[in-house]
């Protein structure tokens, strides 16, 4: 199994260039079951989990075709199960859920597991399409949905916000009969992006970047290309890599607008941001303060980005506390950055940090995506070889880290 090794301790200078949002990526590939023609999704980024929901949409009878950075979909859905197999490996798979309802009238889903940062429950995609006017039954860990009178608008109100939800139903309700309201809808740049590209298809919705989302169901959608934005949390990790090194490093095509909550916690731990026309800079020339931060869903400090800025905090002066609001589970790296040196406790859903001069290098074991960039950045800090294990991890959301760190002079390796 692969590692990553680091030999810390280099500032970071140069240029990386962000790839394609894997998080919007998912939902978009997901669109392709929406019609028969064909959708070009630009600028994907290599990713794991991209291929898992290609192999997906390929089971369900869609063609799937990778030219370069270019996604091309299309073809006729002609079968409406997403298998445990598959689903186990990535619980983004429920997003294929309203679609596979809207276009074919059922769907049989395997029902996601608990993973490694909560138990994820997904019964507000179901309450949503049962809203709907879906019939859905659990049976042999699967879920099984029909719609045999076709979906039909309806307004949802979320008890919570739920990214995956609000895709699941805002793809439903655009092929639905009659207005959808969602209200409480998430907003993450990740949903705005989606509902442009269903508007490029022939959707009508409204509200966009707003928790009302309003969508006037069509009998059909066409085929369409659309550019997946540029992916925020990938921008926020590697500006905590120029931050936690004191290095100085420009994140061409990041958007800081996507990002406001994270940038305002840096600037406030003392890392100079400025903003260009294509992309951001990313400096720290002095030391860093400890600053508190609170998970939130947008446009609040993303869950997403809470064990980066963990790492951060790590090696700042002074104590500083982050809390998790979003997962109940969500604090794996802690023991891991505890190994290289950090001072973290966890009292419930926050951690105290108390800041140390340095990190030493460390054996840590990868949990989770975020978990394990954590660590990336921990070790790229750190005096010493760092070896990150199960870095299947990393492979699913971060294309090419360690092209894209060793190019701004990092000494990072895949052994
Ligand atoms: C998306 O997950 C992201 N995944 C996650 O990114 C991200 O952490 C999360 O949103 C929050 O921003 C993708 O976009 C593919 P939710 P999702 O539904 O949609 C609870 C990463 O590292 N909930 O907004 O699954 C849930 O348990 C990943 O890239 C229910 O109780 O998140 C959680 O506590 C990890 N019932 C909260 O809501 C439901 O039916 C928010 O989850 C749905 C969710």
């Amino acid at each position: 199994m692969d590692s990553i090794r680091i030999t810390g301790g280099v500032p970071l200078h140069g240029r990386i260039a962000i790839s394609g949002a894997k998080n919007a990526a998912l939902p978009l590939m997901a669109c392709g079951l929406l019609t028969d023609e064909r959708l070009t999704l630009t600028n994907a980024a290599r990713l794991a989990d991209l291929a898992t929901m290609a192999e997906l949409l390929a089971q369900h009878g869609l063609a799937v075709d990778w030219q370069g950075r270019a996604i091309s979909l299309g073809g006729q859905i002609t079968n409406t199960e997403a298998p445990y197999d598959i689903v186990r490996k990535m619980r983004a798979s429920i997003l294929v859920l309203g679609p596979l309802l809207a276009r074919a009238g059922q769907a049989r889903v395997s029902l996601p597991g608990g993973c490694a940062i909560g138990t994820r429950p997904v019964d507000l995609h179901l309450k949503g399409l049962e809203a709907m006017g879906a019939v859905i039954r659990l049976d042999g860990g699967y879920i099984e949905a029909t719609a045999p009178h076709g979906l039909r608008g309806a307004t949802f109100v979320f008890p919570f916000v739920s990214v995956g939800a609000t895709e699941n139903l805002l793809m439903a309700a655009s092929l639905a009969e009659g207005q959808t309201i969602l209200k409480n809808a998430a907003r993450e740049p990740e949903i705005t992006d989606l509902a442009c590209c269903l508007i490029a298809m022939g959707a009508n919705i409204e509200g966009l970047g707003t928790d009302t989302l309003v969508v006037d169901g069509v009998k059909r959608l066409h085929g369409a290309t659309h550019a997946i934005l540029p992916d925020r949390i990938e921008t926020g990790t590697y500006a905590c890599a120029a931050a936690i090194t004191g290095g100085d490093i420009f994140l061409e095509n990041a958007r800081a607008a996507d990002l406001g909550a994270v940038l305002a916690s840096l600037r406030e731990a003392g890392v100079v941001i400025s903003e260009e026309e294509t992309g951001f800079r990313v400096t720290r020339a002095n030391g860093l303060h400890g600053v508190d931060a609170m998970t939130e869903p947008f446009p609040g400090f993303p869950t997403d980005m809470q064990a980066q800025f963990m790492a951060l905090m790590a090696v700042a002066d002074g104590a500083s506390m982050v809390t998790e609001t979003i997962f109940e589970n969500r604090f794996m790296h802690v023991p891991e950055l505890n190994r290289m040196g950090a001072r973290i406790n966890v009292h419930g859903a926050s951690a105290i940090i108390r800041g140390v001069k340095s990190l030493s290098g460390a054996p840590v074991m990868a949990t989770d995506l975020r978990a394990s960039v954590s660590l990336v950045l921990a070790g790229l800090a750190a005096k010493g070889d760092t070896v990150i294990s199960r870095v299947y991890h990393l492979d699913r959301g971060y294309e090419a880290v360690e092209q894209k760190l060793a190019a701004c002079g990092a000494r990072i390796e895949r052994v």
